[in-house]
């Protein structure tokens, strides 16, 4: 259903964990915290800034560790999220010191979960409980994330039925947030709403974000119908960071430069400044080897002058 548009979106930024991830190349330390500080100073206060995964899946994320020593602990009002797949992941993150939020992720595609975490879906949802335990005593906050919710490489359509299920499941479990994951950027405006129905009857907007790929170049009217249906809540990487140029179908995030030029064009706050958010994604850029997609990103500034 239409209603009013947010007064104000949170953005989650990405880049660092999503952005990188998908990056061939891999990204030295220090040029990752320096990544992360011009994304604190362009005003974000959510960043994703890490996976404490197994380190030979994800070999771009395994100097997760060294990345926290260097940053230290977030200013007043920012904080750090890292995924966290299991108890192993939880301790390791734990042991920083400077995360803030943790993320658990499982899938909406069985096929997806076995690919992603070699666990059904039932099971990454167990291995949740002592993370969730264990995050709760610390004092951390809690994303829960549903991946393929709009389309599965493995298994085509997933039927939004199937996504309430991992949300109700994320949602008993205690996370704050749940964010629905458009991991290949199948989804149209019409998927949004489709699953949107379906999620919004199990649990309130305030507690749902949304994460779209932009392989389509859908993501920007993606969020749109999400704003109309009164979702507060984005997932975005600078600059478009991620997907491998050399992969044809693998593409990264809503760029943040994107999600900002549309919320300043609707007049939603957000509390990013475009101008140092484009500084930021020219720090990782050379980093990373090539250019940058992200459309605003490319683009003049504008108004000229600005
Ligand atoms: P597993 O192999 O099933 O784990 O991995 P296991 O419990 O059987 O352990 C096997 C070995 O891994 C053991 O070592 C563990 O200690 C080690 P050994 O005893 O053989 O020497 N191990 C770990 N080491 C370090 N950190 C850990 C850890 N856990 C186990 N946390 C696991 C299961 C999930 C860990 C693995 O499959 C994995 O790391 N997968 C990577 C998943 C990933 O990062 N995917 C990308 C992020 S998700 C995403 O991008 C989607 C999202 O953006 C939303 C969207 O777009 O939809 C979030
Ligand atoms: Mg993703």
């Amino acid at each position: 259903m239409s209603r009013a548009l947010p007064a104000r979106v949170r953005i989650t930024e990405v880049g660092p964990r999503d952005g990188l991830q998908n990056e061939p190349q891999r990204v030295p330390t220090a040029t990752k915290a320096a990544f992360v500080r011009a994304l604190v100073a362009a005003g974000l206060t959510e960043i994703e800034i890490t996976s404490f995964v197994r380190p030979d899946r994800v070999p771009q994320l395994a100097d997760a560790e060294e990345l926290c020593a260097a940053l230290g602990p977030p200013p007043a009002g920012v904080r750090y999220v890292a995924l966290v797949p299991n108890e192993r992941g939880l301790e390791r993150a734990l042991a920083t010191g400077v995360i803030g939020k943790v993320a658990v992720f499982t899938a909406a595609s069985e096929t997806f979960a076995q690919r992603n975490v070699n666990a059904s879906i039932d099971e990454s949802i167990a291995r949740f409980r002592p993370v969730v335990e264990g995050a709760r005593a610390a004092g951390l906050a809690l994303r829960g994330y549903v991946s393929a919710a709009m389309g599965c490489p493995y298994e085509g359509h997933v039927d939004a039925a199937h996504v309430v299920a991992v949300v109700e499941a994320l949602d008993a479990l205690g996370c704050e947030d749940i964010s629905i994951g458009d991991t290949i950027g199948a989804g149209t405006p019409g998927d949004v709403a489709r699953v949107l129905d379906a999620v919004l009857a199990v649990v309130p907007a305030e507690r749902i974000a949304l994460h779209f790929h932009d392989t389509r170049g859908m993501a920007v009217a993606n969020v749109l119908e999400g704003l109309r249906r009164g979702i507060a809540s984005y997932d975005a990487s600078a600059g478009g960071l991620g997907g491998c140029p050399y992969a044809p179908g693998a593409a990264g995030n809503l760029a943040t430069e994107d999600l900002v030029y549309l919320l300043d064009g609707l007049g939603v706050a957000h509390g990013v400044g475009l101008d140092p958010l484009r500084q930021a994604s020219a720090s990782i850029e050379n980093a990373v080897g090539h250019a940058l997609v992200g459309r605003v990103y490319r683009a003049p500034a504008w108004p000229l002058g600005e």
